[in-house]
């Protein structure tokens, strides 16, 4: 198994300011995973992106904008309270976000800052691959001003309204020699300009190439791959399951994270335990694909109480384009 990140081949997201570093508390440091969202930036002290508590396996992330940051606070807390209060839909959404671990206030960049503390969902991962894709026909939420709105409407147009989908940046590790199972990954970023530049072919195509689809390999891989795909779709359809029953809320500008380690893509058991014709027997004992690959939904920053108790259609029509995009590539 490779032990370490290999180099990087090509990189749109930018990489951590060497300037101006942030000054941040001992034992955190930026996310080195994070693929989308509000960054640390060189020249302005005030943009802050997620950091990484080294040895407690989660994530930090700042509160953004008063209103945003406190309502994606209010969401996690009524989470965390659910079930307690019979409030059996609130309590099987849990499975489906990062664990909620309170919020902790850190001094960054000599300022006390909010920070709700988050599960890594990258953790345990050697060779992280991570897509953020965005929820939803419409990403603006009921409050949103005719500008904020129209700006809204003016972005990654293509895959929105055709998919309900964008893509506003994921990591990926690639096999150096795309015709062998070398054991030499290199790792590919793509940001925002690339998402809101895609084409639904495209869209779809970078997705093959996230989920390491788009190159032809050995059958074991094939395999491996497969399995990858199943383990997906599968927590797409649970989390589906929820939003068809569930009037509580609605979701604008939500994403959901796809994380997967590329370097668990080799040596794993063919698909139900079974052995393709001719094929080695697994040496290793098979662990379940949820140690290594985790969807969940991430940014609440604009979650509303469900209007007329109806159900989120906007991010439904979103989820199942994934869904059968998914299914595109299990059949191809
Ligand atoms: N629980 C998590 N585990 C691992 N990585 C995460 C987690 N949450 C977020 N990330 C990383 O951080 C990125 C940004 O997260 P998020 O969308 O929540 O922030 P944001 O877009 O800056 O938020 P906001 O819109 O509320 O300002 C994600 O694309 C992902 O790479
Ligand atoms: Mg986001």
């Amino acid at each position: 198994m490779a032990k370490k990140e290999q180099d990087v081949v090509d990189q749109e997201l930018p990489p951590p300011p060497a300037r101006n570093k942030p000054t941040l508390p001992e034992g955190f440091r930026q996310l080195k995973t994070q693929v989308a969202g509000h960054n640390f930036e060189s020249i302005n002290a005030e943009a802050i992106g997620l950091l990484q508590d080294y040895a407690g396996g989660c994530v930090l992330k700042p509160l953004g904008k008063p209103e945003c940051g406190e309502r994606e606070l209010r969401f996690y807390e009524s989470l965390a309270t659910a079930g307690a209060l019979g409030d059996n839909d609130l309590a099987l959404l849990r499975g489906h976000v990062p664990r909620f671990y309170g919020p902790l206030k850190l001094v960054v960049n000599h300022r006390e800052r909010t920070f709700l503390r988050l599960e890594d969902l990258t953790r345990d991962m050697l060779q992280p691959c991570v897509m953020d894709v965005k929820v939803g026909k419409r990403t603006w939420d009921p409050a949103a001003s005719p500008n904020k709105r129209q700006l809204e409407e003016g972005k990654y147009v293509q895959c929105k309204q055709a998919l309900g989908l964008c893509l506003p940046g994921f990591q990926v590790y690639l096999p150096v020699d795309a015709d062998q199972d070398a054991e030499k990954a290199s790792i590919l970023r793509r940001g925002r300009d690339y998402g809101k530049s895609l084409s639904v072919e495209g869209f779809k195509e970078t997705m093959a190439l996230f989920f390491n689809a788009s190159t032809s390999h050995s059958k074991a891989r094939r395999a491996a791959r497969e399995l990858l795909l199943q383990e997906v779709l599968r927590q797409l359809q649970d989390i589906l399951k929820w939003f068809v029953s569930q009037r509580v809320y609605h979701f604008y500008a939500s994403s959901l994270l796809i994380c997967y380690d590329y370097s668990r893509l080799k040596n794993q058991p063919t698909l139900n335990g079974h052995r393709h014709h001719g094929e080695q027997e697994a040496v290793d004992a098979p662990s379940s694909p949820s140690t290594w690959v985790r969807v969940r939904m991430i940014d609440f920053a604009h979650v509303y109480p469900a209007e007329q108790a109806l159900p989120d259609e906007n991010y439904m029509f979103g989820l199942k384009s994934l869904i059968e995009v998914i299914q595109a590539l299990i059949h191809r």
